[in-house]
């Protein structure tokens, strides 16, 4: 029989990737998003590549009876967890909304993870646990720093409850995928992210602005001690970050773990200036970008890598698409949703 795996938050830009790589590997997909942040489009996108519809679920994760219900229906043997807000700013304006929702998300589906036991939970964490740091690249040993958001430290403490709770309750296994910055789009371009309003992120706020729905690209900072002086990030291709989720899936219900909580770094090992990133986007898309330098954006690190060493050897996991065949697909389904 095919074992379920539960995407929590699964019709948003990283759950819908995960879910098509996920059932393209055999495995059953359940679905489950509140909506809260997305609309069916990208849903909809994974039934058209699919051919079939995965089951959908609309809840929300921290309602414990909804999340209880699941469980009591449903014979899960994993769980990604992705329902969880992501804007930094916001988290920074709005500290109790994120400190509510994205912790208790992930306690109710813990908690009915243990009473189902045999329930394996992978936690999409983030690199922003590592902060501001000048040893690079970064291995999963590198330490953590102080959150300098609550939607960082939101990360942080999740990591920390997963491991607490693996080391507490036998019937549960953990791992944390620390991405580095998820980019681009699935090749259909049927899927791909859907920022709501202005786009905080890279990648998004470029297309957006070579489409002409925003005027000019800020640049934030020039000076930073870098080659070009503009920030180096490791921008990870979405289809290659979700195939990690699928290593890693298989490596729990498989039962390949060495400990019973482990953490990946998922990035490519590459730093990339956002000049860099830019003049890739021109050049594969054969266009001209509206771009300006302005003032450093606050919280902002200089530079953050990935030592990607460990997925490879214990996930068998790597990164294979390059930047530019990214880049292409992220203004792929830009056009296709500004056709829509
Ligand atoms: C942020 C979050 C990270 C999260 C990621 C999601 C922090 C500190 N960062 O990463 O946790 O996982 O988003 O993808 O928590 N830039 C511009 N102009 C823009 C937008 C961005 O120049 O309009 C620059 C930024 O200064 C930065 C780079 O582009 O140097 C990448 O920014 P962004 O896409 O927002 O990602 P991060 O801040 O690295």
């Amino acid at each position: 029989m095919k074992a379920t795996v539960l995407v929590s938050g699964g019709a948003g830009f990283i759950g819908s990737h995960v879910t098509v790589e996920l059932a393209n590997a055999g495995y059953n997909v359940l679905v489950a998003d509140n909506m809260s942040n997305c609309d069916m489009t990208n849903y909809e996108g994974v039934c058209r590549i699919l051919g079939y519809k995965p089951e959908f679920v609309q809840m929300d994760f921290c309602d414990p009876a909804a999340c209880r219900s699941l469980f009591e229906t449903h014979k899960i043997d994993a769980v990604i967890h992705f329902a969880a807000y992501k804007a930094v700013g916001e988290s920074c304006s709005e500290p109790l909304m994120y400190y509510r929702n994205n912790l208790l998300s992930f306690i109710n589906i813990l908690e009915q993870s243990k009473l189902q036991g045999g329930c394996n939970v992978l936690f999409s964490s983030s690199a922003t646990v590592y902060g501001e740091t000048d040893k690079l690249p970064v291995t999963e040993q590198s330490p953590r720093q102080e959150a300098t958001s609550p939607y960082g430290n939101t990360k942080q403490m999740c990591e920390d409850i997963l491991r607490d709770s693996v080391k507490a309750y036998p019937g549960i296994k953990g791992i944390a995928l620390r991405y580095f910055n998820p980019i681009g789009a699935h090749p259909s371009a049927l899927i791909g992210e859907l920022p709501r309003g202005v786009p905080n992120n890279l990648v998004p706020f470029i297309t957006q602005t070579a489409i002409g729905k925003r005027e000019c690209l800020s640049v934030f900072g020039n000076d930073y001690p870098t080659p070009d002086g503009t920030c180096l990030r490791d921008y990870i291709d979405i289809v290659d970050l979700a195939k990690a989720h699928v290593c890693a899936v298989s490596r729990m219900i498989d039962e390949k773990m060495k400990q019973s909580y482990e953490i990946f770094n998922i990035g490519t090992g590459r730093p990339v200036s956002v000049l860099e990133l830019i003049n890739s986007f021109e050049k594969v898309n054969n266009l001209k970008l509206n771009w300006k330098f302005a003032p450093r954006r606050s919280g902002d690190v200089v530079a953050i890598w990935a030592d990607p060493t460990l997925a490879e050897k214990e996930l068998g996991w790597k990164a294979e698409r390059s930047v530019d065949d990214t880049l292409k697909a992220a203004w792929e389904w830009e056009k296709h949703i500004a056709g829509k």
